[in-house]
């Protein structure tokens, strides 16, 4: 099993520790040696230097550009500098011309991949393989720091339930405990378990509550209380401050008023002092210059003081640092212990990565490492692993052998750089392997590409030449969806279906007749409810990145089985929002109640009723969290708890087997799920506790044990402080948060 073999992994890691001459990740500020020289450095520096540490920049230009403020120590750290060449100029002017010779910390957005392109997060999220991420962040680490960038502006950890926010590509969807497992994976592999010259310190973002915008429109309001902050959002971010995250970054929003750059309950209140981060926060973009359009500050030099005052380290690009902290400092308006606090923050990251030790990389070697072939590998395990099988009429998995002319169309069938999603700087379409060029790689002379729509956005209203080439075809694979322009920083949408002429498209096609396989690329869970009834089989593959093509390719014929999973609840309809597993249940739950057109609407009927629902697309989503089919089946049998009855200290042990009841191996992402029954607060229907991959022969059956510690059963209640309260709860083991059937316990 996946767990077991991840547990044997870590603790030969462990076991490895005290013999490797690196430094284990987890235990930033608490080594004196380190303590000791951000002290020593820290004397010997004036104010206008520390000041200097707290400034990042966008260095995009020449070095002569930066050059003199590098000398003179006026730059901490740079952003979008990713020439190995000039880096090295970077490093060599501040550790040899500066006076005291302290090394840049270089910045780059490595959000899923750096040459090598990994499916976006959101994709990542739908593996559930918490190793296959981890190696995914360790690729993208190898290749940046390679190239002299040893700070990553990732994982981001925003819960998102809302799909028009455009960055709900870049996170890891609506669920708390998924995103915590993944926030870990992903810091374990940007950073190493041991840390060495290939580390690369990740950044948590964006702190916090971002990804609650109001009308999913990027950078609006948000207005979550308390309680939801730290049982829904904060958490992801505890858990990745726990696995050793260097740094963290201040979000745009402002929740219930104050802007998050400014907020010192969340930075100095929870992430200080509760949880006792000693790393580096930095502000978003120009986000404390921000402040002064939220109206949270009249002007740079105010919101620079607040933003210190409310724990900020270092400034992106808003200059407020540099160019008003001396004076602030000097009238008293922000005190000399909030500077060297930052500075020590900001010097204990140098240190721990090595900068001092090693400030140059090695320009040759660097190019080998980019598109390693194990690289590109782990990228494809990692596209295969992530498309979610949403239909399948027994389509699927194609026969290779069986099929003589293959009609490929869609605008996503080639489209090397919108595959590659959101937030990529450095992976070049050129290296791109898109569907239509796997399939032509492996059907040589069997493929017709008739793209149908150049674009997602076109408008046609007869598709004559699809047709036709449909007719010719054994099979149609059509490549829908949406391209990375779609989706990301400020690229919302208010609908949520397929753009263009898309969905026309597919229904041209099944007009044919002939077996329609559809795959949608998509920064987003599109709202594909009209476009099902035109398809045989759904794949959902999010942007796959470098290697989507041969992964695609590989799951439509067989040499790859689906086992992505929904990561976020798929509605029908974009009037759905928001609509997650996880809710509270309502005094009025919906009761299958009938739905439009056959409710009556009859004159003098009275329009009172009493449930929860919409009268046009009822209470459920199209697809609910967890949700995947695969090409073989799986049966759960024997479920049953050790003991009806557990302290909070104990574990919730519970068994089942779990058997492969089709025709090919495939692989079960096995889930949790518990419901509080009656809680102080009104508590969720069902959250996930535990999930692991399963992987099963054809007819295999295994006993399978899960335990699941009381004490994650915790949440912050009425009284506000954390605990289990005890009484009785409900579990699920399934395959979706949507099916099985609970069993009891009671928690004394
Ligand atoms: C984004 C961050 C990103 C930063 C640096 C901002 O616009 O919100 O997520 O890391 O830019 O590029």
């Amino acid at each position: 099993m996946r767990a077991n073999t991840i547990s044997l992994f870590l603790l030969a890691a462990l076991l490895l520790l005290p013999s490797c001459s690196g430094r284990k990740v987890s235990t930033v500020g608490s080594d004196p040696s380190v303590e000791a020289r951000v002290e020593k450095l820290l004397s010997q520096m004036t104010l206008a230097e520390k000041i200097g540490q707290m400034n990042q920049i966008s260095a995009g230009g020449a070095v002569s550009d930066y050059a003199e403020a590098l000398r003179k120590g006026q730059i901490g750290s740079v952003l979008n500098e990713v020439d190995p060449v000039k880096i090295n100029e970077f490093q060599r002017i501040c550790v040899e011309e500066s006076r005291l010779g302290i090394p840049l910390l270089v910045a780059r957005d490595v959000i899923h991949g750096f040459h090598t392109v990994f499916p976006i997060p959101i994709g990542l999220a739908a593996t559930f393989d918490t190793q296959l991420v981890e190696e995914g962040a360790r690729v993208a680490a190898v290749e940046a720091t390679a190239q002299g960038v040893r700070w990553t502006f990732s994982p981001m950890l925003d819960i998102a339930r809302d799909p028009r926010w455009g960055r709900i590509a870049e996170g890891s969807g609506e669920d708390t405990w998924l995103d915590s497992r993944m926030a870990e994976a992903m810091v374990y592999g940007y950073q190493g378990r041991v840390s060495d010259s290939t580390s690369m310190a990740a950044c948590i973002k964006h702190f916090v509550g971002y990804g609650a915008a109001e009308g999913g429109r990027d950078y609006n309001s948000t207005f979550l209380t308390e309680r939801q902050l730290r049982n829904i959002y904060l958490p992801p971010f505890e858990a990745a401050v726990k696995a050793g995250a260097h740094t963290l970054m201040t979000s745009f929003n402002d929740n219930d008023g104050v802007p998050s750059t400014g907020n010192s309950f969340v930075l100095k209140d929870v992430l200080r002092d509760e949880w006792g981060f000693d790393g580096l926060v930095v502000t978003d973009w120009n986000s404390m210059g921000e402040m002064v359009s939220h109206g949270f500050g009249s002007d740079r030099k105010d919101v620079a003081a607040k933003a210190v005052g409310a724990g900020v380290d270092m400034d992106m690009m808003t200059f407020g640092f540099i160019s008003h902290l001396e004076e602030l400092v000097s009238s008293g308006a922000v005190k000399r212990s909030a500077i060297d606090n930052a500075v020590r923050n900001i010097l204990r990251i140098k240190i721990l990565l090595g900068l001092f030790e090693h400030p140059y990389v090695d320009v040759e070697a660097a190019r080998r490492v980019q598109y390693a072939p194990e690289h590109l590998d782990a990228a494809r395990r990692s596209a295969e692993e992530s498309a979610i099988l949403l239909k399948n009429d027994g389509v699927l998995p194609l026969n290779a052998s069986g099929v003589r002319r293959i009609l490929v169309t869609g605008p996503l069938a080639d489209a090397p750089h919108d595959q590659l999603g959101t937030w990529v700087f450095d992976g070049e379409k050129s290296h791109t392997v898109t569907p239509l060029a796997a399939l032509r790689e492996r059907f040589p002379g069997a493929v017709d590409f008739v793209p149908g729509l150049a674009y997602s956005r076109q408008q046609r209203e007869r598709f004559d030449d699809v047709v036709a080439a449909a007719r010719r075809a054994d099979v149609i694979l059509a490549f829908v969806g949406e391209e990375a322009i779609l989706s990301g920083e400020a690229h919302c949408l208010s609908d949520l279906n397929l753009i263009g002429s898309q969905s026309a498209l597919l229904e041209a096609l099944h007009s044919t007749g002939k077996p329609v396989v559809v795959t949608v690329m998509a920064g987003r869970p599109l709202t594909v409810e009209r476009d099902l009834p035109n398809c045989d089989a759904m794949l959902y593959a999010f942007h796959p990145g470098t290697m989507g093509g041969p992964a695609l390719s590989n799951l439509i014929f067989g040499d790859a089985v689906p086992s992505g999973k929904t990561p976020i609840t798929f509605l029908r309809t974009v009037g759905q929002v928001p609509m997650y597993y996880n809710h509270n249940m309502t005094g009025r739950p919906y009761r299958g109640e009938k739905l439009l057109p056959y409710i009556e609407l009859e004159a003098g009927q009275t329009s009172l009723g009493n449930t929860s629902y919409y009268l046009d697309s009822g209470a459920s989503p199209l697809f609910p969290f967890g949700y995947g089919l695969s090409y073989t089946t799986f049966e759960y049998s024997d479920i049953r708890l050790g003991r009806d009855s557990y302290g909070v200290s104990d574990s919730v042990e519970v068994s089942f087997t779990l058997a492969n009841t089709g025709r090919y191996a495939g692989t079960e992402v096995v889930q949790v799920y518990v419901r509080d029954l009656v809680g102080s607060v009104t508590r969720p229907v069902k959250e996930l506790k535990h999930f692991e991959r399963v992987s099963l022969e054809p007819g295999e059956r295994r006993s399978l044990s899960v335990s699941i510690p009381v004490s994650d059963l915790a949440f912050y209640g009425l009284d506000g402080v954390k605990k289990v309260e005890p009484g009785e709860f409900l579990l699920w083991v399934a395959g979706d948060s949507a099916s099985g059937n609970p069993l009891s316990f009671k928690v004394r």
